[in-house]
């Protein structure tokens, strides 16, 4: 079988940002796991001018991502108890590469509830996309303590977090794979 391709998407284009560090731990623990290729999606990377999906402001490059993805992680920073507008943006680019595709979350803070209301709030939208998020959500409060400065993690027990959680995204990539490859949907070609 092919590599499950699982694209990191950073919710936050904040020059401060933590929430880097957690994606950066997310893909080295990703990139130890067989039969997995995973990618940091940093959207300082890429180009997103105004709101909505409009073709010629699409950046043909995430777009290939999101085609080619069997499932994504998204990491995102709790902002006013909600997601960044950066990772909406990002999001709402494409249609229909999201769909009967899985998502896992992580959640920072840099206080105790670790970003809890983002991923609560953000699920409607994933919901909205044809996503489908797994119910092994990862929680990273108090990140600035987590990390020492060399960016080194200060707390081993998240590792096996993070490998519980790809483990539940793997399961339902493979499962979702096989119903888009063999139950075919209108879903799949037809564009809302
Ligand atoms: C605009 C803004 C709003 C924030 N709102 C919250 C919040 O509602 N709850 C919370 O726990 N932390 C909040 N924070 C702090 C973040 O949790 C903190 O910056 C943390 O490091 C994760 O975000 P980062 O990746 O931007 O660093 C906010 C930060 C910013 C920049």
């Amino acid at each position: 079988m092919s590599k499950l391709f699982i694209p990191i998407l950073l919710g936050t284009s904040r020059p401060k940002r933590h929430s880097h560090k957690v994606a950066k731990l997310i893909e080295e623990r990703g990139k130890t796991i067989q039969d997995l290729q995973v990618q940091i999606i940093d959207p300082l990377d890429y180009n997103f001018p105004f709101d909505g999906n409009d073709e010629e402001n699409k950046d043909p490059r995430y777009t290939q991502i999101t085609a080619q993805a069997d499932g994504f992680f998204i990491v995102t920073p709790e902002y006013n108890h909600s997601f960044p507008g950066t990772l909406k943006r990002m999001l709402d680019s494409e249609l229909t590469n999201y769909i009967h595709k899985p998502v896992a979350l992580a959640g920072v803070s840099d206080r105790i509830f670790g970003g809890v209301r983002a991923i609560e709030s953000l699920l409607p939208a994933l919901r909205e996309l044809g996503l489908v998020p797994t119910f092994a959500d990862l929680y990273f409060p108090e990140v600035q303590k987590l990390f020492d400065q060399q960016g080194t993690l200060t707390d081993a027990s998240y590792k096996q977090r993070i490998d519980r959680a790809y483990e539940e995204l793997i399961w339902m990539a493979k499962t979702l794979k096989y119903g888009r490859e063999n139950n075919k949907s209108i879903y799949h070609t037809v564009k809302k």
